[in-house]
């Protein structure tokens, strides 16, 4: 069966509607045809996260809007990045064939560092941990944003790196991005991210769901508020749009209560569902999916020591 491998940094307590849209969503669409893993990347959020507690609230958060969103975890692997070794042994080996005028290109390193970010060699090396995170599953299709197009490159030139090397052992995987949610519009109209705290959360108390709403910047001359449509189409189609927006011309704080209105609506179930999920339960998930990513893993793991010479 071919394999379908994402995941999701827990760098922030509120993964968004970008994160759904651009991952999640597309993720949902493909999974039960597949052999699926879904994985929360907590060493990726080491980047970022130098609090233990929160660090390990926020994984419980990723893994919670997994389940609530729809994925069932008898049909998938849910599990922690940190909980397979073998993903940071694997980084290391890679590092070890690529250079750093390679790893220099990496738009992300350049952006958060540009953005003040410490540049970190963990941060420098995120493309390789990354590369093995899919790579060590013989993965085929990764469902992603389009933030992430350049990573899915670097897996792919790593793989054949790799395989021209030694023998060949990696798939190169392809990468699924959805043309229409490759990049979700974040309140300010750019990218919404956690770093550019533009973010409408899909699981946060709903006075915080409208009050981000509220806070869509809106262009005072326009008669369509573009960045509040934006956003809107992601939850009605054109036609049903046409008609509220040219009916209420101008009315912007109506067309963003029927924003935060239909948000919610479509929300609903995965939120009700959200708030019933217990951490212990999670944590049960975990630990299931735990096991059975670290058969695979040390099973490709055996063939990758064996062919660069080591035990
Ligand atoms: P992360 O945690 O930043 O984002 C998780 C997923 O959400 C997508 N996404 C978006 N899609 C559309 N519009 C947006 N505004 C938007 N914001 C976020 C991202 O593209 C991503 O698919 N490096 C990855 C995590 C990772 C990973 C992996 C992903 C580590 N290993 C292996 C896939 C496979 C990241 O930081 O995503």
């Amino acid at each position: 069966m071919k394999r379908l491998f994402t995941g999701l940094q827990p760098s922030g307590d509120a993964i968004h509607i970008g994160n759904y849209f651009g991952a999640l969503k597309p993720f949902l669409g493909l999974y039960e045809g597949y052999e699926s893993l879904l994985c929360v990347v907590d060493y990726h959020a080491l980047t970022t996260i130098r609090d233990p507690e929160v660090l390990r609230k926020n994984t419980i958060h990723v893994a919670k809007a997994y389940l609530a969103v729809g994925v069932d975890p008898s049909k998938a692997i849910i599990f922690r990045q940190s909980a397979v070794a073998a993903h940071t042994e694997l980084a290391w080996i890679f590092e070890c064939l690529v250079t750093v005028p390679f790893l220099m290109q990496s738009h992300a390193y350049k952006d958060k560092t540009a953005k003040g970010l410490e540049a970190t060699a963990g941060l420098f090396n995120y493309p390789m941990l990354m590369a093995s995170d899919i790579l060590l599953y013989d993965t085929d299709i990764v469902p992603v944003g389009k933030d992430q197009e350049q990573h899915l490159e670097y897996a792919r030139d790593v793989a054949g790196k790799f395989n021209r090397s030694y023998s060949k052992i990696f798939k190169e995987p392809e990468t699924h991005i959805q043309k229409e949610v490759a990049v979700v519009p974040g309140i300010d109209g750019e990218k919404m991210s956690k770093s550019y705290k533009n973010t409408i959360p899909l699981f946060a108390p709903e006075d915080e769901v409208r009050d981000a709403i509220m806070k869509i910047m809106t262009d005072s001359d326009a008669t369509i508020p573009q960045n509040v449509h934006a956003i809107h189409s992601l939850f009605k189609n054109s036609s049903e749009l046409d008609s509220l927006y040219s009916e209420n011309k101008g009315n912007y704080k109506f067309l963003k209560d029927a924003l935060a209105n239909d948000l919610l609506e479509y929300f609903s179930d995965a939120r009700k569902s959200y708030n019933t999920l217990s951490d212990s339960k999670v944590e049960t998930i975990l630990k299931e999916g735990e096991e059975r990513a670290n058969s695979i893993a040390e099973a490709k793991m055996r063939e990758v020591r064996k062919a660069i010479g080591v035990r």
